[in-house]
């Protein structure tokens, strides 16, 4: 489907970058990545913030960097202690991926120092490439995200469908004016900090933003509307069951194998299809779990143990909510326990 197409005369590119990084200059947020120049720190806290917003990254960064605090203790770590730090963060091929391109550059003695060669590890795409590249070495790249994408759709009142690559391009090749020139890495905080935290997808802040005198959007009164992206994959509505199990303060939980590669090795509640011989009981509640683009409704029902399971097998084991803190727990599994009363505070 073609999109509505409509382009207003661009912004000046310096204006933009000066008052963008004036307003970042001015004050942000203090988040704990923003303290060091380290490249590791800086390449562990954009994995993390791939899918993730920042609050919800905080203390999973400062546990990570805690226990791995350089690139040489993380290569040196086993993949289970690296999952269970990343237990419910989601997206665990990220934690997996982190681990490979630690060993990587433990191996090469030097951590990568430009967009190129950071672009060769394993779960290192253009995005996070261009993040540290810029942010730790000053390289002129700039970075292109939903966030971004959103700013440039609006600044420049441009209806196209950024779902589309051709679209994507154009508006990296915009973001990519704007920065030349300016400081890469205040530039593209700044552009980030302004999608967080004034540029919202549904309320926009126009009134407090430093970009309102150039934007486009702003001006012609379509910020609500854009930017325009079509949808490509229809959503899938799923329904499933999670059986919460107790047995004298401990919690069954199963461990799966790899008919779910991305979740494999972790630990999860198990379904009625686990326990066929478990009679399930009350429902407990019911969450719901997105991933891209299925959106899981979970039912939790109490379930009374199945003979012969008292010691556990391979696959099912029997764990008190500390125990669970140390081992790689599925975000259902964190989810459906919440549902149950079961706190796992670190
Ligand atoms: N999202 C992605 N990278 C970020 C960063 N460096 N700071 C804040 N939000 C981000």
């Amino acid at each position: 489907m073609a999109a509505r197409h409509r382009v207003t005369a661009p912004s000046a590119p310096q204006d933009v970058a000066e008052l963008l990084v004036a307003w970042y200059r001015r004050g942000h947020r203090d988040l704990p990545w923003r303290a060091s120049p380290d490249p590791y720190r800086i390449w562990i806290s954009e994995i993390m913030l791939q899918q993730t917003r920042a609050q919800a990254v905080i203390p999973y960064y400062r546990r990570f960097l805690e226990r791995f605090p350089t690139v040489e203790a993380l290569a040196a770590a086993g993949e289970d202690e690296v999952l269970t730090l990343w237990s419910g963060l989601g997206y665990y091929s990220r934690a997996r991926n982190l681990l490979r391109a630690a060993r990587q550059i433990a191996a090469a003695g030097a951590f990568p120092r430009s967009y190129a060669a950071l672009g060769g590890l394993p779960g290192i795409g253009d995005y996070t490439a261009a993040a540290i590249a810029s942010i730790a070495f000053g390289e002129a790249r700039a970075v292109v995200d939903g966030n971004v994408l959103r700013v440039v759709a609006r600044v420049r009142n441009d209806s196209a469908d950024i779902a589309g690559g051709r679209t994507r391009e154009r508006f990296r090749a915009v973001a990519q004016g704007w920065l030349d020139g300016a400081d890469p890495g205040a530039f593209n905080q700044a552009l980030m900090e302004l999608g967080a935290t004034v540029c919202l997808p549904r309320n926009p802040l126009c009134l407090v933003c430093p970009l309102a005198s150039c934007c486009h959007a702003r001006q012609q009164g379509t910020a609500a509307q854009l930017p325009v992206k079509l949808r490509k994959t229809e959503p899938v509505a799923l329904e499933e069951v999670l059986l919460v199990v107790r047995r004298r303060g401990s919690i069954l939980l199963r461990r799966r194998g790899a008919e779910l590669r991305r979740m494999a090795g972790f630990w999860d509640l198990p379904s009625p299809e686990d326990l066929p011989a478990a009679r399930p009981g009350r429902t407990l509640g019911a969450f719901r779990h997105t991933i891209t683009h299925h959106h899981y409704t979970y039912t939790v029902k109490k379930a009374v143990a199945p003979r012969g399971i008292s010691k556990g097998t391979d696959t099912l084991r029997w764990f008190s909510a500390a125990e669970c803190l140390e081992i790689p727990l599925s975000t259902t599994a964190r989810k459906g326990l919440k549902v149950a009363g079961v706190t796992l505070d670190r």
